[in-house]
């Protein structure tokens, strides 16, 4: 095959101390485009927990890697979990991996049919009028194989990681909740998106986030880890764990992060994704999972197992102050295993005009 594992592969960038307090501000961490992302807060979660002493940490929900991210520059030994798959290769990409890149050269190799190799159309047989345009799904399948064979685990890594961007800037909404590709070819104003955004190629994507990737490289000289378990799998003791889980809205809206990206849940396991397909459902999603996060009925127990698991730790919630269940209720939970919460509130105006705002919640339970 056309990768050469160790090849490009350049020295680790050790970051200087002064740099390691620009935290994630610095602008090598790319931007997120993810339901729930904490990019925007993470200095202010660092500000609350900076005092706290700490080594080992453990971001149990670590979604786009933006907190582990923040924490790695502070120096801590830093391990990302999450239960998605595509996510635990940005964790790797972003995380884990100190040193590796993907050079010009892999990237070019990357986006071109390898004469040898008989190519399958997973995207196309499945997803045609969906979520791309037909010369996109061609695209997509042979990308994805492409980055299937590569042997270096960190450039793979990173190059999904590409994938998953350009994959997630050209949708709608930035999601594939909905077989709603009419919203991007239809000839109607639209008070909302950016046709330009939709329409630029896959490849000038491609390259923008696979450069964005590797300008986020960097070895604070620690053991970083980034696993893929079920948050209750984990049998590991951390100092400190950080805690952001899906989120249930006062009304019941929920945030399915299975549903949601199960586009990219499919592009990273692509030998077997026809299996894995939903066909009764419009938009073609992965079969459904169901998940404690998701169900108002039990997501106050799951908070209960998740607390008494991490008693042991120091542990911090990011929350909202409208969830299910309500601040109040999820501090009196984590009471039972903690002598000590402090409930920190930070005002969001989202729309300045209309003075509508959104509360982010921390709780810091030692
Ligand atoms: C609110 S998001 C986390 C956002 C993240 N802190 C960030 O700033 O990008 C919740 C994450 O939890 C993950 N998740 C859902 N159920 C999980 C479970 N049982 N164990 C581990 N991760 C889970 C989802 O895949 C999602 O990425």
């Amino acid at each position: 095959m056309h990768f050469s594992p160790k090849s490009n592969t350049k020295k680790s960038k050790k970051i200087h101390s002064e740099q390691l307090d620009l935290g994630v501000t610095d602008p090598k961490f790319p931007a997120t485009r993810y339901q729930g992302s904490k990019l925007k807060i993470a200095d202010w979660i660092w500000e609350n927990i900076k005092d706290i002493p700490f080594e080992t940490v453990l971001d149990a929900f670590g979604g786009t890697a933006c907190v582990s991210y923040m924490l790695k520059s502070k120096n801590k030994t830093v391990t990302y979990n999450d239960i998605l798959k595509f996510n635990n290769q940005i964790g790797k990409a972003l995380i884990q991996n100190s040193s590796t890149t993907l050079a010009d050269k892999d990237i070019d190799a990357l986006l071109v049919k390898c004469p040898s190799l008989n190519y399958k159309s997973i995207i196309q047989d499945n997803f045609s009028g969906i979520y791309y345009a037909e010369d996109e799904d061609k695209w997509l399948d042979i990308v994805t194989q492409n980055i299937y064979l590569m042997e270096d685990k960190f450039k793979k890594a990173i190059a999904f990681f590409a994938l998953f961007q350009a994959c997630i800037i050209k949708r709608p909404f930035n999601l594939f909740h909905r077989n709603n590709l009419y919203i991007r070819t239809a000839d109607v104003e639209r008070s909302f998106g950016n046709k330009v955004t939709w329409e630029t190629p896959f490849d000038v994507y491609f390259r923008r986030f696979a450069s964005e990737a590797n300008r986020a490289v960097f070895d604070n000289g620690k053991q970083n880890r980034a696993i893929n378990q079920d948050v209750f799998e984990i049998n590991e003791n951390y100092d400190l764990v950080y805690i952001d889980t899906p989120y249930i809205s006062k009304k019941g809206a929920t945030v399915n992060y299975h549903d949601f990206y199960h586009f990219l849940e499919g592009l990273v396991d692509y030998p077997n994704w026809h299996s894995q397909i939903d066909f009764k459902s419009k938009h073609n999603r992965l079969k459904p999972v169901k998940s404690l996060w998701n169900d108002k009925k039990l997501i106050t127990d799951a908070f209960d197992s998740l607390f008494q698991k991490f008693q042991n730790s120091v542990i911090i919630v990011s929350y909202r102050s409208d969830g299910i269940p309500t601040v109040e209720e999820l501090a009196l939970v984590l009471s039972k295993y903690k002598k000590e919460i402090v409930e920190i509130e930070k005002v969001i105006y989202k729309y300045v005009l209309s003075h509508k705002e959104s509360h982010e919640i921390l709780l810091i339970a030692k």
